[in-house]
C-alpha cells in the first residue's frame, strides 16, 4: 500500500524483510552476511515490484490433460543497477527473474557542482520495450536516481519502478517532484539524511559495506 506522506513510495513491512533489514543495518555484521542479507531482502522487494507483470495464456499440457495456464507476457524484464552498490541488488533479482537482462549506469557527483555526472551507461537496446526495475540500496538525496531515471525515459522507458533497501523522505520528496511516475519500493523509510549526506539510522555506506573496501 502507498505511503500516507508519499504516494509513490511503498514500504515493504513484511516481517521477513524488517527481520533482515534490522541485522543488515547493525554495525557487527560482517561482509559475507551483509551480502547475503541485501540479496534475501532484495529478493523480497522484487516479488513485490513484479506483482502486477502483464500476464497471458499459454498453452500447458499436464501427465492429465491440455489448458490455457497464466505466464507472463512480453519480453524479460530489464534490472538496472545504478553503479556500484547497485551491483549488490543484482543477483537477489535474478534469482526471482532469472531471464531478466540487465543494464549498469554509473554516476559520480561532479565536487563544484554537485550534480551527478554519468560516466557509464549500458542498456539492452530495445529497453524501452521492457519492464524497467531500477536497483539502488540507499536512496538519500534522489539526485542520481532521479539522473538514472532521466536517462531511461531519454531511451523511450516508461514502465519503471526503483527499488531500494532505504530511503529518506529527501530523496523520495524529490522523486515525487521530478519523476511521479515511478513507483518507489523500499524496505524502510528511515528519519533523514544527516549533514554528509548519510542516511539516519540508516546502515553506512552501502557500497563500502557490500565490497568491503573501508
Ligand atoms: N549512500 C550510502 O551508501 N549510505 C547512505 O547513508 C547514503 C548514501
Amino acid at each position: 500500500m502507498a505511503h500516507s506522506d508519499f504516494p509513490n513510495l511503498t514500504v515493504i513491512s513484511h516481517p521477513l524483510v524488517q527481520h533482515k533489514l534490522s541485522y543488515l543495518r547493525s554495525q557487527d555484521t560482517t561482509t559475507d552476511t551483509f551480502r547475503r542479507l541485501v540479496r534475501e531482502i532484495s529478493q523480497m522487494l522484487a516479488y513485490e515490484a513484479t506483482r502486477d507483470l502483464p500476464m497471458k495464456t499459454a498453452p500447458i499440457t499436464t501427465p492429465i490433460a491440455t489448458f490455457q495456464s497464466p505466464v507472463i507476457a512480453g519480453k524479460k524484464p530489464c534490472i538496472v543497477s545504478i553503479l556500484r552498490a547497485g551491483n549488490g541488488m543484482v543477483d537477489g533479482l535474478l534469482e526471482l527473474l532469472p531471464s531478466a537482462r540487465v543494464g549498469h549506469i554509473g554516476l559520480y557527483r561532479d565536487p563544484t557542482t554537485l550534480e551527478p555526472v554519468e560516466y557509464y551507461f549500458k542498456v539492452p537496446e530495445d529497453v524501452a520495450d521492457r519492464a524497467v526495475i531500477v536497483v539502488d540500496p540507499m536512496l538519500a538525496t534522489g539526485n542520481s536516481a532521479a539522473a538514472a531515471l532521466d536517462r531511461l525515459k531519454e531511451c523511450g522507458c516508461s514502465a519503471i519502478k526503483l527499488l531500494c533497501l532505504l530511503a529518506a523522505p529527501e530523496g523520495v520528496g524529490n522523486l515525487l517532484k521530478r519523476h511521479p511516475d515511478v513507483p518507489i519500493l523500499t524496505a524502510s523509510l528511515d528519519e533523514r539524511l544527516n549533514d554528509h549526506g548519510y542516511i539516519v539510522p540508516g546502515l553506512g555506506d552501502a557500497g563500502d559495506r557490500l565490497f568491503g573496501t573501508r
